[in-house]
Protein backbone atom coordinates (compact mmCIF):
# COMPACT_ATOMS: atom_id res chain seq x y z
CA UNK A 1 0.00 0.00 0.00
CA UNK A 2 1.37 3.08 -0.79
CA UNK A 3 1.94 5.35 2.53
CA UNK A 4 0.63 8.25 0.23
CA UNK A 5 -2.98 6.99 -0.87
CA UNK A 6 -5.53 8.35 1.19
CA UNK A 7 -7.81 6.03 3.39
CA UNK A 8 -11.21 7.61 4.90
CA UNK A 9 -12.08 4.95 8.17
CA UNK A 10 -15.85 5.15 8.93
CA UNK A 11 -16.22 3.01 12.31
CA UNK A 12 -19.33 2.33 14.04
CA UNK A 13 -21.70 -0.13 15.31
CA UNK A 14 -23.81 -2.60 13.62
CA UNK A 15 -26.76 -1.30 11.33
CA UNK A 16 -25.44 2.11 11.58
CA UNK A 17 -25.69 3.05 7.83
CA UNK A 18 -22.05 3.27 8.11
CA UNK A 19 -22.10 0.68 4.69
CA UNK A 20 -24.36 2.63 3.13
CA UNK A 21 -22.80 6.12 3.81
CA UNK A 22 -19.49 4.96 3.33
CA UNK A 23 -20.29 3.31 0.00
CA UNK A 24 -22.03 6.30 -1.30
CA UNK A 25 -18.97 8.55 -0.12
CA UNK A 26 -16.58 6.27 -1.69
CA UNK A 27 -18.77 6.03 -5.15
CA UNK A 28 -18.69 9.78 -4.96
CA UNK A 29 -15.07 10.58 -4.44
CA UNK A 30 -14.24 7.67 -7.76
CA UNK A 31 -12.67 5.56 -4.57
CA UNK A 32 -12.39 2.03 -3.52
CA UNK A 33 -14.51 0.58 -0.88
CA UNK A 34 -13.95 -2.24 1.69
CA UNK A 35 -17.03 -3.48 3.60
CA UNK A 36 -14.33 -5.11 6.26
CA UNK A 37 -17.38 -6.70 8.42
CA UNK A 38 -18.30 -8.41 5.35
CA UNK A 39 -14.69 -10.07 5.38
CA UNK A 40 -15.79 -11.17 9.00
CA UNK A 41 -19.05 -12.25 7.93
CA UNK A 42 -17.57 -14.26 4.83
CA UNK A 43 -15.24 -16.36 7.06
CA UNK A 44 -18.21 -16.81 9.55
CA UNK A 45 -19.71 -18.40 6.43
CA UNK A 46 -17.37 -20.52 5.96
CA UNK A 47 -16.94 -21.81 8.66
CA UNK A 48 -20.18 -23.04 9.17
CA UNK A 49 -20.06 -25.15 5.85
CA UNK A 50 -16.90 -26.65 7.03
CA UNK A 51 -18.45 -27.14 10.19
CA UNK A 52 -15.22 -25.36 12.27
CA UNK A 53 -16.40 -24.48 15.56
CA UNK A 54 -16.64 -20.73 15.69
CA UNK A 55 -14.49 -21.05 18.87
CA UNK A 56 -11.84 -22.86 17.50
CA UNK A 57 -9.95 -19.84 17.29
CA UNK A 58 -6.79 -21.68 15.26
CA UNK A 59 -9.24 -23.54 13.35
CA UNK A 60 -11.00 -19.94 11.93
CA UNK A 61 -7.85 -18.24 11.28
CA UNK A 62 -6.85 -20.92 9.37
CA UNK A 63 -9.30 -20.63 7.18
CA UNK A 64 -9.33 -17.17 7.38
CA UNK A 65 -5.65 -17.17 5.93
CA UNK A 66 -6.92 -19.43 2.63
CA UNK A 67 -10.10 -17.42 2.32
CA UNK A 68 -11.45 -17.92 -1.42
CA UNK A 69 -13.71 -15.09 -0.95
CA UNK A 70 -13.83 -12.53 -4.19
CA UNK A 71 -15.98 -9.14 -4.39
CA UNK A 72 -17.52 -8.50 -8.04
CA UNK A 73 -20.12 -7.63 -9.95
CA UNK A 74 -21.82 -6.14 -6.95
CA UNK A 75 -21.68 -9.52 -5.48
CA UNK A 76 -19.51 -11.74 -3.03
CA UNK A 77 -18.39 -14.98 -3.68
CA UNK A 78 -17.17 -17.55 -1.80
CA UNK A 79 -15.87 -20.56 -3.17
CA UNK A 80 -17.21 -19.54 -6.32
CA UNK A 81 -21.24 -19.35 -4.92
CA UNK A 82 -22.69 -16.27 -4.75
CA UNK A 83 -23.05 -15.90 -0.94
CA UNK A 84 -24.26 -11.68 -0.77
CA UNK A 85 -28.21 -13.17 0.30
CA UNK A 86 -26.56 -15.62 3.46
CA UNK A 87 -24.08 -12.61 4.15
CA UNK A 88 -26.95 -10.23 5.32
CA UNK A 89 -28.36 -12.99 7.88
CA UNK A 90 -29.09 -11.72 11.42
CA UNK A 91 -27.12 -15.26 12.15
CA UNK A 92 -24.20 -14.64 9.94
CA UNK A 93 -23.75 -11.26 11.76
CA UNK A 94 -23.60 -12.50 14.94
CA UNK A 95 -21.54 -15.87 13.70
CA UNK A 96 -19.12 -12.62 12.40
CA UNK A 97 -19.40 -11.08 15.98
CA UNK A 98 -18.01 -14.41 17.47
CA UNK A 99 -15.08 -14.94 15.49
CA UNK A 100 -14.16 -11.28 15.14
CA UNK A 101 -13.57 -11.72 18.93
CA UNK A 102 -10.67 -14.07 18.15
CA UNK A 103 -7.32 -11.92 18.31
CA UNK A 104 -5.96 -15.35 15.51
CA UNK A 105 -8.44 -14.50 13.48
CA UNK A 106 -8.57 -10.53 13.32
CA UNK A 107 -4.50 -10.97 12.86
CA UNK A 108 -5.43 -13.42 9.37
CA UNK A 109 -7.50 -11.00 8.04
CA UNK A 110 -5.14 -8.09 8.65
CA UNK A 111 -3.59 -8.39 5.41
CA UNK A 112 -6.27 -8.73 3.15
CA UNK A 113 -7.88 -5.90 4.12
CA UNK A 114 -4.93 -3.52 3.54
CA UNK A 115 -4.59 -5.01 0.36
CA UNK A 116 -7.92 -2.65 -0.54
CA UNK A 117 -5.95 0.49 0.15
CA UNK A 118 -5.28 1.52 -3.95
CA UNK A 119 -5.25 4.77 -5.60
CA UNK A 120 -6.56 7.31 -5.92
CA UNK A 121 -7.95 6.69 -2.08
CA UNK A 122 -9.99 4.08 -0.19
CA UNK A 123 -13.58 4.49 2.11
CA UNK A 124 -13.10 1.75 4.74
CA UNK A 125 -15.85 0.82 7.12
CA UNK A 126 -16.16 -1.83 10.17
CA UNK A 127 -14.81 -1.41 13.78
CA UNK A 128 -11.33 -1.33 13.66
CA UNK A 129 -10.51 0.95 10.60
CA UNK A 130 -8.87 4.11 11.93
CA UNK A 131 -8.07 2.17 15.41
CA UNK A 132 -5.70 -0.31 13.40
CA UNK A 133 -5.93 -1.20 10.32
CA UNK A 134 -5.55 2.25 9.01
CA UNK A 135 -4.23 4.07 12.01
CA UNK A 136 -3.11 6.51 9.32
CA UNK A 137 -6.47 7.55 7.59
CA UNK A 138 -6.70 11.35 7.67
CA UNK A 139 -10.29 11.49 8.31
CA UNK A 140 -11.76 9.19 10.75
CA UNK A 141 -15.30 9.17 11.39
CA UNK A 142 -17.16 7.15 14.17
CA UNK A 143 -21.13 6.89 12.84
CA UNK A 144 -23.59 5.58 15.32
CA UNK A 145 -27.53 6.36 15.79
CA UNK A 146 -29.74 5.08 18.77
CA UNK A 147 -30.41 1.44 19.21
CA UNK A 148 -34.03 1.57 18.21
CA UNK A 149 -33.36 3.77 14.98
CA UNK A 150 -30.63 1.26 14.29
CA UNK A 151 -33.22 -2.14 14.63
CA UNK A 152 -36.01 0.15 12.73
CA UNK A 153 -33.22 -0.05 9.77
CA UNK A 154 -31.99 -2.85 10.08
CA UNK A 155 -35.68 -4.46 10.00
CA UNK A 156 -36.47 -2.25 6.43
CA UNK A 157 -33.13 -3.57 5.03
CA UNK A 158 -34.20 -7.47 5.78
CA UNK A 159 -37.66 -7.13 4.51
CA UNK A 160 -36.60 -5.59 1.50
CA UNK A 161 -34.03 -8.28 0.45
CA UNK A 162 -36.92 -10.29 1.88
CA UNK A 163 -35.25 -11.71 4.65
CA UNK A 164 -37.28 -13.16 8.00
CA UNK A 165 -37.17 -10.44 10.77
CA UNK A 166 -38.60 -9.19 13.80
CA UNK A 167 -37.94 -5.69 15.53
CA UNK A 168 -37.77 -7.02 19.15
CA UNK A 169 -35.51 -9.97 17.95
CA UNK A 170 -33.39 -7.35 15.94
CA UNK A 171 -33.17 -4.96 18.99
CA UNK A 172 -32.11 -7.52 21.20
CA UNK A 173 -29.52 -9.24 19.12
CA UNK A 174 -28.29 -5.69 18.26
CA UNK A 175 -27.65 -4.45 21.47
CA UNK A 176 -25.94 -8.26 22.58
CA UNK A 177 -23.68 -7.57 19.36
CA UNK A 178 -22.66 -4.63 21.11
CA UNK A 179 -22.09 -5.35 23.98
CA UNK A 180 -19.83 -7.83 22.60
CA UNK A 181 -18.08 -6.13 19.61
CA UNK A 182 -17.10 -3.43 22.66
CA UNK A 183 -15.95 -5.63 25.25
CA UNK A 184 -13.67 -7.83 23.47
CA UNK A 185 -10.02 -7.37 24.76
CA UNK A 186 -9.02 -6.87 21.11
CA UNK A 187 -9.97 -3.77 18.73
CA UNK A 188 -13.18 -3.04 20.87
CA UNK A 189 -15.66 -0.90 19.45
CA UNK A 190 -14.73 2.25 20.67
CA UNK A 191 -14.70 5.70 18.93
CA UNK A 192 -10.72 6.90 18.06
CA UNK A 193 -9.50 9.83 20.18
CA UNK A 194 -9.02 11.94 16.52
CA UNK A 195 -12.42 10.36 15.45
CA UNK A 196 -15.10 12.83 14.29
CA UNK A 197 -18.63 11.89 15.84
CA UNK A 198 -21.39 11.40 13.67
CA UNK A 199 -24.83 10.69 15.10
CA UNK A 200 -27.26 9.99 12.28
CA UNK A 201 -30.14 9.00 14.44
CA UNK A 202 -32.16 12.04 13.20
CA UNK A 203 -30.51 12.22 9.76
CA UNK A 204 -30.98 11.28 6.38
CA UNK A 205 -28.31 9.18 4.36
CA UNK A 206 -27.94 11.93 2.40
CA UNK A 207 -27.26 14.31 5.16
CA UNK A 208 -24.69 11.80 6.67
CA UNK A 209 -23.04 11.66 2.97
CA UNK A 210 -23.31 15.25 2.64
CA UNK A 211 -21.07 15.92 6.07
CA UNK A 212 -18.48 13.42 5.23
CA UNK A 213 -18.12 14.54 1.66
CA UNK A 214 -17.74 18.21 3.61
CA UNK A 215 -15.45 17.71 5.87
CA UNK A 216 -13.09 15.67 3.18
CA UNK A 217 -13.37 19.13 1.43
CA UNK A 218 -12.22 21.15 4.19
CA UNK A 219 -9.43 18.68 5.53
CA UNK A 220 -7.85 18.47 1.91
CA UNK A 221 -6.94 14.43 1.26
CA UNK A 222 -3.47 15.01 -0.20
CA UNK A 223 -5.01 13.57 -3.19
CA UNK A 224 -6.52 14.42 -6.84
CA UNK A 225 -9.76 13.20 -5.38
CA UNK A 226 -12.77 15.11 -6.48
CA UNK A 227 -16.13 14.93 -5.21
CA UNK A 228 -18.38 14.31 -8.83
O1 LIG B 1 -20.56 -4.43 10.13
P1 LIG B 1 -21.13 -5.81 10.17
O2 LIG B 1 -22.40 -5.92 10.98
O3 LIG B 1 -21.28 -6.40 8.79
O4 LIG B 1 -20.02 -6.72 10.91
C1 LIG B 1 -20.29 -8.04 11.30
C2 LIG B 1 -19.46 -8.39 12.55
O5 LIG B 1 -18.08 -8.40 12.21
C3 LIG B 1 -19.60 -7.38 13.69
O6 LIG B 1 -20.51 -7.81 14.68
C4 LIG B 1 -18.22 -7.26 14.26
C5 LIG B 1 -17.30 -7.80 13.24
N1 LIG B 1 -16.42 -6.78 12.64
C6 LIG B 1 -15.26 -6.49 13.33
O7 LIG B 1 -15.05 -7.00 14.43
N2 LIG B 1 -14.36 -5.63 12.79
C7 LIG B 1 -14.60 -5.03 11.61
N3 LIG B 1 -13.69 -4.21 11.09
C8 LIG B 1 -15.80 -5.30 10.91
C9 LIG B 1 -16.70 -6.18 11.46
Amino acid sequence: MAASTPVIAIDGPTASGKGTVAGLVAEKLGWHYLDSGAIYRVLALSAMKRGVDLANEAGVAELGRNLNVEFSAGKVWLDGDDVSLDLRREETGNAASKIAALPAVREALLARQRAFCAAPGLVSDGRDMGSVVFPQSFLKIFLTASAEARAERRYKQLIAKGLPANIEDLLRDLMERDARDASRAVAPLRPCEDAVLLDTTAMSIDQAVLFVLDLVAKRGSGSSGQVV
